[in-house]
């Protein structure tokens, strides 16, 4: 099966359908990995702060397929700055059993910690010594991605956010395309709540696809990375056959029509941390 990739404004490139694993307690994360890689995922999204890197790092290693999958992972917020965010990295190395990984992001900006730019000067350092092929950050409003931009003169790769049908992001999205980031979405399926959703369940319906298989499509089609959430065997396998089928300009339109500015379910980003 052809799945795409997508590029960088670094010119690396990451599989655009990853798999995401916040939540799957460490014990279970090699096995799911483990059947994610089976599946055909090549791309796989954890964090310092899930707790299950060791896991991951344990199930791509059982896979086989350790030198061929994409890891991404992030520097958690009480490590923020220059020498602790070099210090976290080497950890999260060590957990993962790799000796690089393909795309390290700072997880929240924590604006009232103000070290967020310390923490980007470290990830570009790791960058030009080829521990990362690419580095990017996650939850950084507008301001945030300016501030890095205008002080160090390296862009993100990606900003990865909460982003669903519910909560679309307008605003976000236009500074990504005016700075070249791409957008990458956690909670791509809301966490599982937007699967009940009637337009939603009508898209698939006439797809002959599930709820979670049409908004996955909706990501794909809309240019973003997007890496759902399933600790189920099965359901990581339906996630990734999505690549049969596309949504027309009717449903991108009842999608786009679920845009909720209050549809937010995780934290404030100018707040949190
Ligand atoms: P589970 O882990 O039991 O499969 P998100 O990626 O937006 O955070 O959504 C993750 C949530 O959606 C989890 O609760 C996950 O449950 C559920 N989920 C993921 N894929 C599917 C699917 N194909 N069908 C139903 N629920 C799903």
């Amino acid at each position: 099966m052809t799945q795409p990739l997508i590029t960088f404004n670094d010119g690396a490139s990451l599989p655009q359908l990853g798999l995401g694993v916040w939540q799957v307690p460490d014990d279970e994360a090699a096995a799911i990995v483990q059947a994610a890689v089976e599946a055909g995922y090549r791309h796989v999204d954890t964090a310092a702060v899930y707790g299950n890197e060791a896991g991951v790092g344990a199930g791509l290693a059982r896979a086989g397929a350790g030198a061929e999958v994409a890891v991404t992972t992030k520097l958690w917020n009480e490590s923020q700055g220059y020498d602790r965010a070099l210090r976290a990295f080497e950890k999260s190395l060590q957990r993962l059993g790799r000796d690089s990984v393909d795309l390290y992001l700072i997880h929240w900006p924590c604006p009232s910690q103000d070290l967020y730019v310390e923490s980007w000067k470290a990830l570009v350092r790791l960058k030009e010594e080829g521990r990362v092929r690419s580095i990017g950050v996650s939850n950084f409003n507008p301001d945030h991605l300016r501030r890095i931009v205008d002080e160090t003169g390296v862009t993100p790769a990606v900003n990865q956010v909460e982003l669903h049908p519910r909560f679309q992001q307008a605003d976000l999205r236009a500074a990504h395309a005016e700075l070249g980031i791409l957008t990458e979405c956690w909670s791509p399926l809301g966490q599982g709540r937007l699967l009940q959703d009637p337009a939603i369940g009508k898209i698939a319906a006439k797809h002959g696809k599930t709820p979670a298989q049409a908004i996955i499509r909706w990501h794909l089609d809309s240019g973003f990375l997007v890496i759902p959430k399933s600790a189920n065997p099965e359901r990581v396998r339906q996630n990734f056959q999505v690549f049969d089928f596309a949504l027309d300009a009717e449903d991108m339109a009842a999608i786009a029509a679920l845009d909720d500015a209050n549809g937010r379910i995780g934290p404030d980003p100018a707040k949190f941390g």
